[in-house]
Order: C-alpha cells, then sequence, then structure tokens
C-alpha cells in the first residue's frame, strides 16, 4: 500500500566533487532529467552530455545551464554538450550511441532518464507499442551498445562505470496478473505489442516492469567491479509527465500533485544518490526512493519468473537482429 504522503528526502550529502567526470543524461530537456543535469554541473561534472530528442530544447536547457550563476561561478569550464538521441527510433540510438563512442573517450556515469506514459497504443517504426519501445527497448539497445565501452572505460580508470535508470513503483502493480495475462506460447514484446493487450492505466507501469525484470536477469551477467547497474524509483515528482493525459484528468491529477508531488530536486536528489551515492551493494537493486527494496510479489512470483525468463531471452533476439551483442549477452 502506497503511502499518499510521502516522506521527506534529504539532499545528497555535502562533498561530493566529480570534478573530472563525463556523464550522460537521457531526456535532459525537461522534468527531472533537466534538473539532474544542473545538479551534476553544480557538482562540477566536467562533461555532461544531454542525450534528447529535440535538440533546439536541449540546446535551449544548455544556454540556461551556462546562465545558471552557481555553475557559472563554481564550474566556468564544463563542457555541455547536446546529442540527438530519439528513443522512437533505434537508429537514433545506435547513431548515438556510435557518436558517443566515437567522440567522448569514457563514459563514468549513464543516467537512462527518458520516459513516457502514453494511455493509447502508439506504434513506433519499428511497429511496437510506443510506451514499451521507449521505457524498455531503447534503454536495452542503448546499453547493449554502450556495455563493451563503458567497460572498457572502468578498466582504463579502475573504478566501475555506473549506470543508473530510473524505473518506477508502479511496476508492482502489473496487468500480467488478472487484466491482460500473458497466454502461455505468447511472447512478452508481442504480448505488449498487441492492440487488446493494451491496458491504459497499467501500460506505464508494465513497461516499467520489463525493465526492472531485464536489470535482474542482466546485473548477475556484469562484473560489478566494472560496471555497477542499479534502477531507482523517485516516487511522485511535480514534472510534466502528465501533460500526456485529457484535460479532465489532469485536472484530477494536478490536485493530487498539488499535495502529494516532490519537487523536481528531491526527485533529482534520489536520481543520483543511486548514481554517485550508492555504492556496490545497489548493483542489480531496485532503490525506492533511497532504500533498497525487494523484488515485487509478481517478480518473485513462478509466473514472474517465467515472464522474466522469457523476455531476456526474447529481448536477446531482438538486440542480436540490430547489433552485435556482448559477451555478458550470451
Ligand atoms: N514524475 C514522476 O512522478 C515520476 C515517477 C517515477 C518515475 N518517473 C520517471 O522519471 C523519468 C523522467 O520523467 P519526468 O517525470 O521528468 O517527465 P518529463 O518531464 O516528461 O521528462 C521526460 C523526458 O523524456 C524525454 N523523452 C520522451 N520521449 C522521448 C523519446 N522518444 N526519445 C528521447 N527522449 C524522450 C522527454 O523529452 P522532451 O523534453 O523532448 O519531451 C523528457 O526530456 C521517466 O523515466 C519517468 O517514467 C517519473
Amino acid at each position: 500500500m502506497v503511502n499518499f504522503i510521502q516522506p521527506k528526502v534529504d539532499p545528497l550529502p555535502t562533498g561530493i566533487d566529480l570534478t573530472g567526470k563525463i556523464v550522460v543524461i537521457t531526456g535532459a530537456s525537461s522534468g527531472m532529467g533537466l534538473e539532474v543535469t544542473r545538479q551534476l554541473l553544480r557538482l562540477r561534472a566536467s562533461t555532461v552530455i544531454l542525450a534528447v530528442r529535440n535538440v533546439a530544447k536541449g540546446e535551449s536547457c544548455a544556454t540556461s545551464l551556462r546562465h545558471d550563476p552557481h555553475i557559472k561561478d563554481h564550474n566556468p569550464k564544463a563542457v555541455i554538450k547536446v546529442m540527438e538521441f530519439d528513443m522512437d527510433r533505434y537508429d537514433s540510438v545506435q547513431q548515438f550511441a556510435k557518436r558517443l563512442r566515437d567522440e567522448i573517450p569514457i563514459v563514468h556515469i549513464l543516467i537512462l532518464n527518458a520516459g513516457i506514459g502514453l494511455l493509447k497504443l502508439e506504434r513506433t517504426p519499428n511497429g511496437h507499442d510506443r510506451t514499451t519501445q521507449v521505457n524498455y527497448q531503447s534503454n536495452v539497445l542503448l546499453i547493449t551498445e554502450l556495455l563493451p565501452y563503458l567497460v572498457a572505460g572502468a578498466e582504463k580508470t579502475g573504478s566501475p562505470a555506473r549506470i543508473s535508470w530510473v524505473g518506477s513503483r508502479a511496476h508492482e502493480v502489473t496487468s500480467f496478473e488478472k487484466k491482460s495475462p500473458i497466454e502461455s506460447g505468447e511472447g512478452v514484446i508481442e504480448h505488449m505489442d498487441k492492440d487488446e493487450a493494451f491496458v491504459p492505466f497499467q501500460r506505464y507501469g508494465d513497461s516499467k516492469l520489463l525493465c526492472a525484470l531485464f536489470m535482474y536477469s542482466l546485473a548477475p551477467r556484469l562484473d560489478p567491479k566494472k560496471v555497477v547497474f542499479n534502477m531507482m524509483c523517485p516516487g511522485m515528482v511535480n514534472t510534466n509527465m502528465s501533460d500526456v493525459l485529457p484535460l479532465h484528468l489532469r485536472m484530477i491529477v494536478n490536485i493530487v500533485k498539488a499535495i502529494r508531488a516532490r519537487p523536481v530536486e528531491a526527485g533529482g536528489w534520489i536520481i543520483l544518490n543511486s548514481a554517485l551515492v550508492a555504492g556496490p551493494e545497489s548493483h542489480g537493486k531496485f532503490l525506492m526512493d533511497k532504500t533498497i527494496a525487494d523484488k515485487s510479489a509478481f517478480i518473485q512470483s513462478a509466473k514472474g519468473q517465467e515472464t522474466q525468463k522469457k523476455l531476456w531471452e526474447e529481448t536477446v533476439a531482438e538486440m542480436n537482429l540490430l547489433t552485435t551483442l556482448p559477451a555478458e549477452f550470451k
């Protein structure tokens, strides 16, 4: 049962200095992504790469960050780089990954923040449900493309690269249990792509469930001395994510948000806690706010375990058609 009033969040500990660090953040053009970018630069990150679908919007965020008085005073030489990254399109994800590998010698921290929650099934050029591809497959493709490069960077620096993925508590309640069970013989991704399987208010949570299942499958295959991979949920945060809702629902959500939602700054602290403060003990774990949580009841169930296994096999097969699989995927 979710507490209606969310506990207060403490700021990040003092003394974090990201001098020399290169960080990539997806969806840096609004909401928590923009706030995390600001916080990273205030913590003196040397280079922050804003991976955004709308480059003009990203450039205008970069300009406003360069004018931030704190950043101007404390991190005047920071490199703020905007790169196109549209998760609706696999080719864009792959072009972004190639550009990163070609232009940036090492990435120390990768924050997978971009995400959406649509109330109807829309299709990407690949034919996938858009909410699922943006939240799940395109993130997996980015990880697949970058894993050897992140590992190589960790070997050069002697400390693990970090991947922190913004998930959601909404993954704990899934339509796979009752409203839209995955039939035996049906693939998980096939299910997500079927019109009749789309449950509007649960699609977002289901797509985030896929993300959590993937993390639980991949993390044990990674060496945490090379890559620490975790996922976190920042709780309800006051961003524009609900702008996709129809007006009548937006009005209700806006009232709930006014009472309950955390300010975007606190959301930023929670995301950065997982990437900067949480240690190797967080590898392969889901953090609710800043606390490591147990796997959800569904994920622990026999059905959940079967879904996790199927999803891993299907996802690896799809990635294998798109790119060269890293050793950890085989
Ligand atoms: N807000 C909450 O209460 C809450 C709670 C739990 C988890 N989350 C998660 O937190 C993350 C950030 O969300 P937010 O609340 O900050 O929402 P937001 O303000 O709507 O930000 C979402 C970001 O994702 C980007 N994006 C959307 N579609 C994209 C695509 N196809 N390719 C690349 N980027 C794309 C957006 O780009 P544009 O700027 O171009 O629109 C935006 O920068 C999401 O993963 C969300 O699921 C949010």
